[in-house]
């Protein structure tokens, strides 16, 4: 599936000839591991349970759910073929099954209530309101009623130095996507999907703003 005109889709660094630095900046600017065991944690994973990853990228929170809790079925969706190749690579050398599939966030491949589970880390910042709102439906959509969401991406600052630390996330990302996730955009999306519950459980200061932890009910 490709991206078609009016479906919002930015590269995971923007241009496609930075995606090999991806993990590099993300490990050394985002405290990924702070706020990737926070989602998995929060998520209550359970075998046999499915759990999608929504934008998964190159698959890092992906491949620590699988080697973290045995026994999940985990599928990653991203718009990108080409850093899908990579988590697959990932995979594969972390030992983990893991079924990638390429995909738009506002369009997804899946039946209706097929997932317990829906987790996604560093990803809505890359759409536009209204595919937020969009991309958000079709997660109530496919996941079961009783199902889960947990999200972390960036969130209202907790100083005005966390603030300022977030513009080159915005120049790089883009202004009109970033910026309304700064006043709890995010919120409003979900539940304007439908979601429950919806609420931010954590925020964490990072070298490049503050990552919001959302949790939020399929009733
Ligand atoms: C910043 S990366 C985050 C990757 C991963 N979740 C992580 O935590 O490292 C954002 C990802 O979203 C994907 N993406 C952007 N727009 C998309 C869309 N509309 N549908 C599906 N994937 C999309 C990009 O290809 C990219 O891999």
């Amino acid at each position: 599936m490709t991206a078609r005109e009016g479906d919002s889709y930015v590269h995971a660094l923007r241009f496609r000839w930075l995606t090999p630095l991806y993990d590099g900046v993300v490990a050394a600017t985002t405290r990924e591991r702070t706020f990737r065991a926070a989602v998995l944690e929060q998520a209550g994973l359970r075998p046999g349970q499915r759990v999608l990853d929504l934008g998964c990228g190159t698959g890092t929170l992906a491949i620590e759910m699988a080697s973290r809790c045995p026994g999940l079925q985990i599928f990653g969706l991203d718009g990108d073929p080409e850093v899908l190749a990579r988590a697959e690579r990932k995979a594969v050398r972390a030992g983990v099954e893991i079924t990638w599939q390429h995909g738009l966030a506002t369009r997804l491949p899946f039946p209706d209530s097929s997932f317990d589970r829906a987790v996604s880390t560093l990803f809505f910042h890359h759409l536009a309101t209204e595919d937020k709102v969009s991309a958000a439906r079709e997660l109530h959509r496919v996941l079961r009623p009783g199902g889960q969401l947990h999200v972390a991406d960036w969130g209202p600052p907790t100083s005005r130095l966390q603030r300022l630390l977030f513009l080159p996330v915005q120049w790089l990302d883009g202004f009109a996507n970033t910026t309304p996730q700064l006043a709890g955009g995010l919120t409003d999306a979900f539940r304007r999907a439908g979601f429950e519950g919806v609420q931010v459980s954590r925020r964490i200061p990072t070298p490049l703003g503050t990552m919001a932890l959302h949790r939020a009910d399929r009733a």
